[in-house]
């Protein structure tokens, strides 16, 4: 039966959640990772995706100094090192290689791509607007990479604070 309950209560019963590493990079050339449950696909043509970044993140100001971004969705085997991408900022630490989290060079986009990933978006920033604490950024999706024999990523669940792996069994 539906009763009133708080925001918090609504993601441990829509649970699970999407988990993707945001990953940017700044003016000066320091590669920057977070973890993000926020986004959506907005457009077929041309192909849009947008992500939902908190004002005060690290990551917001990369994306203002360089406006591209790859959005990568963690295989299993990192899911330690990706929920702490979550927990940290790239403000007072170096997420990438304290957690030594491999990258590879994008194709199309400066920032690389996490490389245990099953799928990669590379993105170039289109558009931007403030939505209250955070601010909604709209990549224009300028290369897909895929793992084709990886089928199980990872997802958040109980509010964002733990992770599952859920299989995909591809026909
Ligand atoms: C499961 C999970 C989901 C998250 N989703 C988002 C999100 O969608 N947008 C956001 O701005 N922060 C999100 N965060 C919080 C950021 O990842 C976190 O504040 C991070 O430390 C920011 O890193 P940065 O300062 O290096 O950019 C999420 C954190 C977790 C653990």
């Amino acid at each position: 039966m539906l009763k009133p309950v708080d925001f918090d209560r609504t993601l441990i019963l829509t649970s699970p959640h999407y988990y993707a590493l945001l990953v940017t990079i700044s003016k000066d050339n320091k590669v920057n990772v977070m973890g993000l449950s926020w986004f959506m696909f907005t457009s077929f043509s041309p192909l849009l995706i947008a992500i939902s970044v908190g004002n005060t993140r690290h990551t917001y100001k990369n994306l203002k100094e360089i406006p591209e971004f790859s959005l990568c969705f963690p295989k299993p085997e990192i899911a330690e090192k990706a929920i702490q991408c979550g927990m940290f900022s790239g403000k007072y630490m170096d997420k990438l290689s304290e957690l030594k989290l491999e990258t590879i060079k994008s194709e199309k986009i400066t920032p690389p791509v996490i490389k245990e990933s099953i799928v990669a978006y590379e993105c170039e920033v289109m558009d931007s607007f403030a939505t209250g604490d955070h601010s909604i950024f709209i990549g224009k999706i300028k290369n897909c990479l895929g793992d084709i024999d990886a089928y199980e990523h990872i997802y958040v669940k109980d509010g964002y604070s733990t992770t599952v792996s859920i299989r995909y069994d591809i026909k």
